[in-house]
């Protein structure tokens, strides 16, 4: 029995590029592989979204087994000897790597995916470095809305599917499919349709390469600008974890904005991999409304001061008044600490009445949203 009181899960041990390991039954080669901190490429393979092992890049060599197999689509089985780097193996790799290449533009230099591309990554490990295609590349559709949020490059796209799956059994809604065939495949949307549901951000992160372009960070900022820090969405009662990408050493950037985006962060129980678009572009008032400059007003005249001396300004006018009628309301948006410290303060040290403001009320949904938009109102 595990901790958490359920059955403990059935334990399988194979070998993949000569170390052993033991993982869940069921565990596909991918993620067993990742455990030990093997990386076997995967395009089309996302964890939250189902496995049709159409990209191919992921083959692997399991002894035993007539030809190589797809690593994202082959459970891990005891006794199982997997190669994931065997000359066979790399060969495979490296020529579905070349062969996704064939009609894409390398548009690095002016693509917002550049830096964390898994098709520019890859081609550092998995490239051939002696390109074999000699056909002028085909041409496709470049930087069209296709919604609200996102702008789609059919020419960047290597029809891994995952959008169309996130669509499909994410959202339910299914706004995108992969149109014609062969050479003129292209991902788009169905006619009469735009791609507008409210978790469509997350399209532009499951996208591996930079054909589904999020409109908001659009050549805003180079990702290896970036700083990352792990935090929770604030805007409603579900506390999505998230990654907060920002940067304050370029100020000619957004206008001098902090923050440049935010991204969901796995956590099985609370959002798995997603976030909603609400919570994903609702940032924007961090940088807004920022106290700047402080001032004091006294008999109408009104004269810029230094934060201490409006602070102390306003704890003598507040100590001058009858505490009794006054009721000091605090925001569910605070976190733990600050409700803690009001508390202290203006219950225990003062005195006053101290009330918690109604929370924002909006919608919900059976995915993440919650009905109150503020982060706290539990406490
Ligand atoms: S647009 Fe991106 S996610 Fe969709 S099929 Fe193309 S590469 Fe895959
Ligand atoms: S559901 Fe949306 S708004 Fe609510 S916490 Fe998650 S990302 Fe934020
Ligand atoms: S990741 Fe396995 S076939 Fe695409």
């Amino acid at each position: 029995m595990a901790s958490n009181g359920k059955p403990a899960p059935k334990m399988v041990k194979l070998t993949i590029n000569g170390q052993e390991i033991e993982v869940r039954e069921g565990t596909n080669l991918v993620d067993a592989a990742e455990q030990l901190g093997i990386e076997v490429p995967h395009y089309c393979y996302h964890p939250g979204l189902s496995i049709p092992a159409n990209c191919r890049i992921c083959q692997c060599e399991v002894e035993g087994a007539p030809k190589l197999v797809f690593g994202c689509r082959t459970p891990a089985k005891d006794g199982m000897v997997v190669h994931t780097d065997s000359p066979k193996a790399k060969a495979a790799q490296q020529l579905v790597q070349e062969f996704l290449l064939c009609n894409h533009p390398l548009d690095c230099p002016i693509c917002d995916k550049s830096g964390e591309c898994t098709l520019q990554n890859y081609y550092m490990e998995y490239g051939q470095y002696q390109p074999v295609m000699i056909e002028n590349k085909y041409k496709k559709h470049k930087a069209t809305p296709i919604g609200p949020t996102i702008v789609l490059d059919t020419e960047r796209c290597i029809l891994c599917s995952r959008c169309v799956r996130f669509c499909d059994e994410v959202t339910g809604t299914s706004e995108l499919g992969l149109f014609n065939r062969n050479n003129h495949t292209e991902i788009g949307v169905v006619p009469g349709q735009a791609l507008d549901n409210p978790y469509s951000g997350n399209l532009v992160d499951i996208c591996p390469v930079g054909a589904l372009g999020d409109r908001d960070f659009r050549f805003k900022c180079r990702v290896w600008y970036l700083q990352h820090t792990e935090s929770i969405c604030p805007g409603c009662a579900k506390g999505c974890n998230i990654t907060v990408d920002w940067q304050t050493r370029r100020r000619h950037i957004a206008g001098g904005a902090r923050i440049m985006r935010l991204r969901p962060r796995f956590h099985e129980e609370v959002n798995g991999h997603w976030m909603c678009d609400d919570g994903r572009y609702g940032y924007g008032w961090h940088d807004e409304n920022r106290v700047t400059a402080c001032a004091v007003k006294t008999a109408g005249v009104q004269s810029e001061v230094l934060p201490r001396e409006a602070f102390d300004a306003a704890v003598a006018r507040f100590l001058a008044v009858d505490r009794q009628a006054w009721t000091v309301v605090v925001s569910t948006f605070l976190s733990n600490e600050e409700l803690f410290l009001a508390r202290t303060l203006f219950a225990e040290g003062l005195g006053v009445r101290v009330a918690v403001g109604p929370p924002p009320v909006g919608v919900e949904d059976a995915l993440l949203r919650r009905a109150d938009k503020s982060p706290n109102t539990a406490g």
